[in-house]
């Protein structure tokens, strides 16, 4: 190879260089550089002028192919769309093979040609595992192949819909580079994407996610397919979340809700029941409040839950898990400058009940009622609901979709809800609204006003 046609590629940002460095220029990750052979310049050829088509004349999009999995289809925008490619991404052992198994499993039942590709188990075992879901005798193909160039012979045959389990194993021959390297996985992919859109099949490619938390090291797939869905969850807890991060085919706030059973995946139609479960009926202990929260299009009620210890001796400990060390920290610093509520000094927890993970500055009211209820050892209302962002200056903030997230309370049997002043959400029913303009008002609907009245006075 000539030193022209080298290049070094970061492994993790995908940069190109000329020279090697220890640091990648681009992105600072260490010792990420690999050489690889630049792609064969495609000069020389005189360009021809392309088939231009009137707008109104495109051919009509072609039908969804559904998989009859709900929570999956919801996800995609209703079912897979041929000659598309999709990738899936997700921790090693989240059920990715399985989802997908299962989903090729009903469209060949249905009578569509579904080829599973894998590159990570033996045939033995997918064989094994469609048994164990109870799918053993769905028409699926299957192969253990690891070769680009054979996938793309094979699905240049026949294919309506075809799984690659996963890409980070497959490799093109003549690429110097090691299956799982960015040349690797992107020329691969390239190769298998262009035969499947030529055929007009679906692709779905398994993508695993890196210690960093990137599909194939880098994100280097994530602008060549179609969409971009992620499969997350907790390791001790059953449910899973399928996200759609990037869907050029339907909403990408959408999300799929699973529960892995000894059965397989199975769909979670109404995932407020699930994170509710566990919750004594009714029932509100000291320290907890339901945050009425929406992920994606979808309600999702769940059960915030704070643990405030005594004045901690040396510098206090803080544990998050579900929600965003950051945001805790300022609902904290919010609480004490703003309404005089001193939880700075001591040891703080606060979990999210049954290992869900949410994102959303709505759960900033649930989770000040979860402290100072945990702080003021008093319970919130019997059956209430919270929702709010709470800014600096200590106001509570009205928040999108506030009828969905009464609705949903209502429907599953909340008779409270406590919300932001400056909104009144239309169409509560028989849900009583309580509303809250500021931080300091959180003690009072806690029932512990009084109390802290009485304090304060002392
Ligand atoms: P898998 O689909 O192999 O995960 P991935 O492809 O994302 O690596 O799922 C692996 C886990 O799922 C494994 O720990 C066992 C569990 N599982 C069940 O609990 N029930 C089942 O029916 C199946 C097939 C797997
Ligand atoms: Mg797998």
């Amino acid at each position: 190879m000539s030193r022209k046609d080298r290049s070094y590629v970061c492994q993790t940002c995908g940069a190109a260089a000329r020279q090697w460095a220890g640091r990648c220029g681009s992105c600072g990750a260490w010792n990420s550089l690999v050489e690889e052979a630049a792609a064969p310049a495609a000069a020389g050829r005189a360009g021809r002028k392309l088939d231009l088509v009137a707008l109104d004349a495109a051919p009509p999009p072609v039908e969804r192919r559904a998989t009859g999995i709900a929570e999956f289809d919801r996800v995609l925008g209703g079912g897979l769309v041929p000659g598309s490619c999709v990738l899936i991404g997700g921790d090693p052992g989240i059920g990715k093979s399985t989802l997908l198994l299962q989903a090729a499993a009903k469209l060949a039942a249905r009578g569509h040609d579904c080829l599973y590709v894998t590159g990570e188990e033996a045939v033995s075992q997918i064989a094994m595992r469609a048994r164990r879901l109870g799918m053993a005798d769905a028409p699926v193909a299957l192969a253990a192949a690891t070769a680009a160039g054979d996938i793309a012979a094979t699905l240049s045959e026949r294919g309506e819909v075809a799984v690659v389990d996963s890409i980070q194993t497959v490799h093109l021959d003549g690429l110097d580079s090691a299956a799982g390297s960015v040349a690797q996985v992107r020329a691969s992919a390239q190769a298998l994407i262009e035969v499947a859109r030529r055929r007009n099949a679906a692709l779905l490619l398994v993508g695993h996610v890196t210690k960093d938390g990137a599909i194939a090291g880098p994100r280097v797939l994530e602008h060549m397919v179609d969409t971009v869905l992620y499969f997350e969850g907790e390791r001790g807890h059953h449910f899973r979340i399928l996200r759609a991060v990037k869907n050029r085919y339907g909403a990408t706030d959408e999300i799929g809700v699973f529960e892995m059973t000894d059965r397989g995946l199975g769909e979670v139609a109404n995932p407020s029941a699930l994170f509710l479960g566990d919750r004594q009926d009714g029932a509100a202990l000291a320290g907890t409040a339901v945050f009425a929260g929406v992920e994606g299009a979808r309600p999702l009620l769940v059960e915030i839950q704070a643990l405030v210890g005594p004045p901690a001796a040396g510098s206090p400990r803080r544990a998050v898990v579900g929600w965003d060390a950051g945001r805790l920290a300022m609902v904290l610093a919010v609480l004490e400058t703003r309404a005089g509520i001193a939880l700075g000094g001591r040891d703080i927890y606060l979990n999210v009940a049954g290992g869900l993970r949410i994102s959303e500055p709505a759960a900033d009211l649930a989770v000040a009622a979860a402290l100072v209820s945990s702080l003021e050892g008093a319970a919130a209302p019997a059956g209430s609901v919270w929702f709010g962002e709470i800014g600096l200056t200590g106001e509570v903030r009205p928040v999108a979709h506030g009828d969905t997230r009464l609705r949903e309370a209502q429907k599953l049997g909340f008779e409270t809800a406590i919300v932001p002043s400056a909104r009144q959400p239309a169409g509560s029913g028989g849900l009583r609204i309580e509303t809250v303009g500021h931080v300091a008002e959180v003690a009072a609907r806690l029932g512990a006003g009084a109390r802290s009245e009485r304090r304060a006075r002392a």
